[in-house]
């Protein structure tokens, strides 16, 4: 089977909902302490055997380019004060994978930006790591991923279950088990964003796929869905109906920095396993759960 070592990052979307700091500030480069969202996203896709990786960005993002790049002006002074475990710090997510970059040029939805990648991706099975999906686990979900394609030989969706609110946001899942393995799902439909009634289950995608290269006759093909936008879960959805694909309840707490209560809970979960802040945020979070509590 063919090794997979291709990733696509979309990460052209407007943040509406983390308006207004998302209109100069890119939701993909909002701080988890002290690196951008999708330096966690390269990280967890290297630590997963991923070499090259195609971020989709537009034209206000170019502070994303500029995170996976050497800052020689900045390392010269940071040289003068003797300071090289910076420079190494900076230089780290410049090095850890071959990152190069695509602009979307009009922001047509998921789907659409997926569909850029396909000179990137050429004819291999590649992952896709939503741009604004933190995801702290102990095996990384690409990996995770990586293993149900492995193991059963279709394109894989992670998935969560979600409540019925949540479920109208995102998607949802038609499945069968899948006897002696309790994570994983048989998937013959989906459907993005359904109204009441509408939903095929509790499971949703949520944050990382694992697609091979037919999706992308399928994704230009497609007429605008759910929102006027092209919807990466509609060429899904026609996979799944016509050859299956793996559902996979994946391990690991997602965080969504597309929101703005996301953004607070990844700092959190973050801030007190920091190396550097865990100690002090965690008596700080527990003096100020008290306090709110009296
Ligand atoms: P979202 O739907 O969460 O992003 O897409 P959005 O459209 O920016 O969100 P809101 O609703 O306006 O707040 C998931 C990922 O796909 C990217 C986003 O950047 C995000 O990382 N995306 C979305 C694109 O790259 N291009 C698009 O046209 C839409």
């Amino acid at each position: 089977m063919q090794k997979i070592t291709k990733a696509v990052i979309p990460a052209a979307g407007l943040g509406t909902r983390m308006l207004p700091i998302s209109h100069s500030v890119p939701k993909e480069m909002l701080p988890i302490v002290d690196l951008p969202a999708v330096a966690y996203l390269v990280e967890e896709a290297a630590k997963s055997g991923i070499t090259d990786i195609l971020i989709i960005t537009n034209r206000d993002k170019d502070a994303i380019e500029d995170f996976f790049d050497y800052s020689p002006e900045y390392e010269a002074a940071l040289s003068a004060k003797g300071k090289t475990d910076a420079i190494n710090a900076i230089r780290r997510y410049a090095d850890l994978t071959n990152v190069t970059f695509l602009r979307q040029k009009e922001t047509k939805g998921l789907g659409h930006a997926i569909g850029r990648a396909r000179a990137f991706v050429g004819n291999e099975p590649f992952a896709v790591l939503y741009g604004d999906d933190v995801i702290f686990s102990r095996t990384p979900v690409v990996r995770q991923l990586i293993d149900a394609y492995e193991k059963y030989g279709r394109p894989v969706v992670g998935a969560k279950r979600v409540s019925p609110e949540w479920i109208r946001k995102y998607s949802s899942l038609k499945v069968a088990p899948i006897e002696g393995d309790p994570t994983a799902f048989f998937c013959d439909d989906m459907i993005e964003k359904p109204k009441p009634g509408e939903e095929f289950s509790d499971l949703s995608v949520l944050g990382r796929v694992l697609l091979t290269p037919d999706v992308f006759d399928i994704i230009d093909k497609l007429s605008p869905g759910a929102g006027g936008e092209i919807q990466l879960t509609d060429a899904m959805a026609k996979m799944a109906r016509e050859g299956g694909i793996t559902a996979l309840e994946f391990e690991g707490d997602r965080y969504d920095l597309g929101s703005k209560v996301g953004f607070l809970m990844a700092n959190v979960a973050a801030g007190v396993l920091h190396p550097e802040t865990g100690e002090e945020f965690r008596a700080f979070l527990k003096r100020f759960v008290s306090e709110m509590e009296k």
